[in-house]
């Protein structure tokens, strides 16, 4: 459970230790930090308002980020890779040798770079006005974070030709979402919704000629910027001030939110609390896009927006308005119709002929004779018409104007002024006349107001749960809790380190007794000062540069689970490249499995070879699943399966994958590693791409040969009349299905190991064989995932000694929020 919380801990709170540590405000060439260690190593400017570093944004998910320090959300100024975060572990920023800041993903992929290389760039500093900079030693900046907005503007960074800011998708998510402020080609800068199926500009009037929204076109250098006094003006005129003007020693931003409004803000330092000192839009419901199509918007408690739908349509994802309403009957050309009325109410946009002075009866003949008609809007008096090819941008109250919807016959009766405001039912003109807060709230504490508009706050408030399940795990780690061993998932960090070639000289008093030779190398047997028993494994084919060497080591180094061999350091000088990891007593798996006793009874009995399946398939899955699937073995077989002193198996070799391949963009490994023959899977012969299904195969392998005691490749078959006969692979599992479809147990007594003589559980010996045969489907779409083999092995355990009895996976289901 302690590495649990440290996990925990890890992963929620990347900035609860920002104190901690030292502060610097620059990286120098070489210089990094890693998403794990965020907390200490995170850059913070010189005067300390601003913070960069990795931000936890889903689980497992992060961004390389500035913040300012001093609000109590952290709020962000700036992400590097705002949609396509990182992973929680083995992410780094670098300041590389060749002068580039990069992000680099857990498998080293690069997945942000400034691009600097080879420009001279030698340090890359966060300034107190919140840019990051790259700059080359005379101090020139080749790259600032100033150049790329995100959301957000901070005094003295400019909006430019070349820029916009993109709102958020979502409160407290850092991805793009539909809301741009930009110059258009006119040089004005507008906001406007580009959403899937519609764009559309909203600010400034876009009813209004530019001149009428006191702007100018004709000034092209299109250039706009705030100030550390909170005035902002633009090469368009645009100018506005905050409401707290003048005072330099504030905090501000300026900030397109996710719900597409554009506002200035003021940071309250001692309440780490912002609050609004201007906003684009006063009335909210004038943004467009925000209840989608068919959706209306007005307001409710406290002047929120909030969306409904007209009666006849259905919200199309309660969590996410964007999507709007669902029209519950299609409208066909040429049928019957009529228009159901829906006073005081607007679809702003998408006329298709805007005419004024006409009559009712003309404009309505306008929506029947045009099949893309869906609804017109009339104004009674001035007599303007305005028929619609879609239905967007809905609000009430729209005094003076009737929206009148085109419905068939055949649905009768249809009031689309009764709204939908979650399950309640009340009409468009209860809303106009009682849309004061106070009706609302009624409605809203009598129907727990499920429609509220605030998209996604239910994964915000899950988010919050999850962090402070976070707290109460970091805090209430008791003595007694932290006693008790967990089932080998624990997350050491701080035994992991590098030692010197001459330490280890002299550990293996000068790599004299080679105990063996694993696919990676020579392995020296050895004992380190402290009396750790090692096993030292000379990595000949691993030809990394020392950086990459040890980033990819540090991962590898993490990794500490009971079924897989411990790593507990490695050097790297000059051309040496050396694993330090722990002695396991018993050697391999192949050596206790095919060796005859004495008496030519089997090495290994029947617990023994189940504890090792279930141990395997445990480490497996720690690899596949709990580390995200990042390492793929590659090379399972009883040569890398070793055991301890109680027939314990541990994976041995499962970092070389990481130390010799790299994945390509689609996540598929590229590997110098093979397989061994007898245990790969059909998809290295087939070139396709390699998955963790291939350890899969692989495993079932392992487990036939477990039960047989014999290698797979030895094996003979009855070939009738006495004769021996040697199968091929695919044959052998065709057999082994039939014989499963159907199992006897004679056939089973004549299948299993017969040096065990018998003595083995037979529901076991089922189970084990039922997995194994599915394991090595030639389709790795049908193989089983090692959780679900560990899953399975585990429910025949009922006569397993009660030492092998714990649950698979002491870690909570977590669900993935993005
Ligand atoms: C940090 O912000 C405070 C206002 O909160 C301001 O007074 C101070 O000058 C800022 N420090 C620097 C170094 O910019
Ligand atoms: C760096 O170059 C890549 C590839 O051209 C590009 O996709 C990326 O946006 C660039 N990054 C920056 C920060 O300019
Ligand atoms: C434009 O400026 C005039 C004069 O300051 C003001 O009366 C008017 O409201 C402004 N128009 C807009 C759309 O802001
Ligand atoms: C155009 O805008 C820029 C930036 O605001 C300003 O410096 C310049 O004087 C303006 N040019 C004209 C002709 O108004
Ligand atoms: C903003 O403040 C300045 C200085 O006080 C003032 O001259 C200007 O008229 C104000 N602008 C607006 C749009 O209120
Ligand atoms: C609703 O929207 C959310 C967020 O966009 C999405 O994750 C979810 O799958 C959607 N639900 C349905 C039923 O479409
Ligand atoms: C728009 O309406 C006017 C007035 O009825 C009509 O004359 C004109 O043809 C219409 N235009 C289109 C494109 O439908
Ligand atoms: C408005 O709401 C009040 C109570 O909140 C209610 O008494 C009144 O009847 C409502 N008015 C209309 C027109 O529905």
């Amino acid at each position: 459970m302690r590495a649990l919380r440290v996990f925990l801990m890890l992963a929620t709170l990347p900035w609860i230790a920002l104190s901690v540590g030292e502060r610097r405000s620059v990286m120098w060439r070489g210089d990094s930090f890693a998403v794990e260690d965020a907390a200490s190593h995170a850059l913070v400017s010189p005067g300390g308002n601003f913070s960069c570093g990795f931000r936890k944004v889903a689980t497992n998910a992060y961004t390389l980020a500035i913040w300012f320090t001093a609000s109590a959300d952290a709020t962000v100024a700036w992400a590097a890779n705002r949609d396509a975060p990182v992973n929680g572990r083995g992410s780094r920023a670098e300041l590389r040798h060749d002068g580039s800041l990069v992000l680099r993903d857990f498998d080293g992929r690069v997945a942000w770079s400034t691009n600097t290389s080879d420009a001279g760039a030698d340090r890359a500093e966060l300034l107190d006005s919140g840019n990051l900079v790259v700059s080359d030693a005379s101090g020139r900046a080749l790259w600032q974070s100033f150049d790329w907005p995100t959301d957000t503007l901070l005094p003295g960074q400019p909006i430019t030709r070349y820029r916009r800011l993109v709102s958020a998708s979502a409160r407290g998510l850092p991805y793009s979402g539909f809301y741009n402020f930009y110059f258009d080609s006119n040089n004005i800068l507008n906001l406007m919704y580009d959403g899937p199926e519609i764009s559309s500009n909203y600010w400034p009037n876009p009813f209004n000629k530019w001149w009428d929204n006191n702007r100018t076109a004709y000034n092209s250098s299109r250039y706009g910027s705030l100030n550390a006094r909170g005035r902002f003006f633009a090469s368009d005129n645009l100018k506005f001030n905050a409401s707290d003007l003048g005072d330099a020693g504030v905090m501000r931003r300026l900030t397109l939110d996710y719900d597409g409004n554009l506002r200035q803000y003021s940071l309250d330092v001692s309440a780490g609390t912002w609050r609004v000192t201007w906003a684009a839009m006063s009335r909210q419901c004038d943004v467009h896009g925000i209840c989608g199509r068919y959706g209306l918007c007005t307001y409710g408690l406290g002047g929120a927006p909030v969306c409904s739908c007209p009666e006849g349509f259905v919200g199309a994802n309660a969590s996410d308005w964007s999507k709007g309403c669902r029209r519950e009957f299609d409208v066909r050309c040429g049928e019957d119709v009529y228009f159901a009325p829906m006073p005081a109410a607007d679809y702003w946009g998408f006329d298709f002929n805007y005419t004024e002075a006409l009559t009712f009866d003309t404009c309505r003949q306008i929506c029947l004779d045009d099949c893309n008609c869906e609804a017109f809007g009339y104004k009674q008096g001035s007599g303007k018409c305005y028929p619609k090819i879609a239905l967007w941008n809905g609000r009430l109250p729209d005094s003076k104007q009737v929206i009148y919807l085109k419905v068939p016959r055949r649905v009768q009766n249809l009031d689309p002024s009764v709204l939908r405001l979650g399950g309640h039912r009340c009409t468009v003109r209860e809303v106009n006349a009682n849309s004061s807060a106070s009706y609302l709230l009624a409605a809203g504490s009598k129907l727990n107001f499920v429609y509220f508009y605030s998209f996604l706050a239910g994964l915000f408030v899950m988010e919050a749960i999850f962090i402070a399940v976070g707290y109460l795990f970091v805090f209430r780690a008791d003595p007694a809790a932290r006693r008790i061993r967990d089932e080998g998932y624990s997350l050491v960090l701080n035994h992991f380190r590098r030692f010197t070639y001459d330490e280890l000289s002299a550990a293996t008093s000068e790599f004299s007794e080679e105990v063996g030779r694993s696919a990676s190398g020579a392995v020296y047997k050895g004992v380190l000062d402290d009396g750790r028993s090692v096993a030292v494994t000379r990595l000949e084919e691993v030809t990394q540069a020392d950086e990459v060497f040890r980033s990819d080591l540090s991962v590898i180094g993490r990794i500490n689970h009971m079924n897989l061999v411990r790593i507990f350091g490695f050097c790297s000088e000059h051309s040496h490249r050396l694993l330090v990891s722990e002695q396991v007593e018993k050697g391999s798996l192949d050596k206790a499995l095919f060796a005859d006793g004495e008496d030519g009874a089997a090495a290994l009995g029947w617990h023994a070879r189940y504890g090792v399946a279930v141990g395997v398939a445990k480490g497996l899955a720690y690899l596949h699943h709990e580390c995200l699937e990042w390492i793929v073995h590659c090379d399972v077989k009883p040569e890398n399966i070793l055991l301890g002193a109680d027939l314990e198996p541990k994976i041995n070799d499962f970092g070389l994958v990481k130390l010799l391949s790299r994945r390509d963009e689609r996540g598929r490994v590229l590997s110098r590693v093979q397989g061994t023959r007898g245990y790969i899977a059909p998809e290295w012969a087939l070139n396709l791409p390699i998955t963790g299904k291939a350890d899969v195969f692989s495993f079932g392998v392992v487990l036939l040969e477990l039960l047989r005691g014999q290698r797979v490749c030895d094996w003979e078959v009855d070939g009738g009349g006495g004769e021996a006969l040697r199968m091929d692979f695919p044959r052998l599992v065709a057999l082994l299905r039939e014989e499963t479809r159907d199992l006897q147990e004679a056939w089973l007594e004549e299948f299993v190991d017969a040096r065990l003589r018998g003595d083995f559980s037979h529901p076991q010996a089922a189970a084990m064989l039922e997995v194994a045969v599915s394991c090595v489907d030639d389709d790795p779409g049908r193989r089983p995932s090692m959780n679900a083999v560990v899953q399975m092995l585990l429910s025949s355990q009922d006569v397993v000694p009660p030492s092998l009895r714990h649950a698979s996976s002491p870690v909570p289901e977590i669900s993935h929020m993005v």
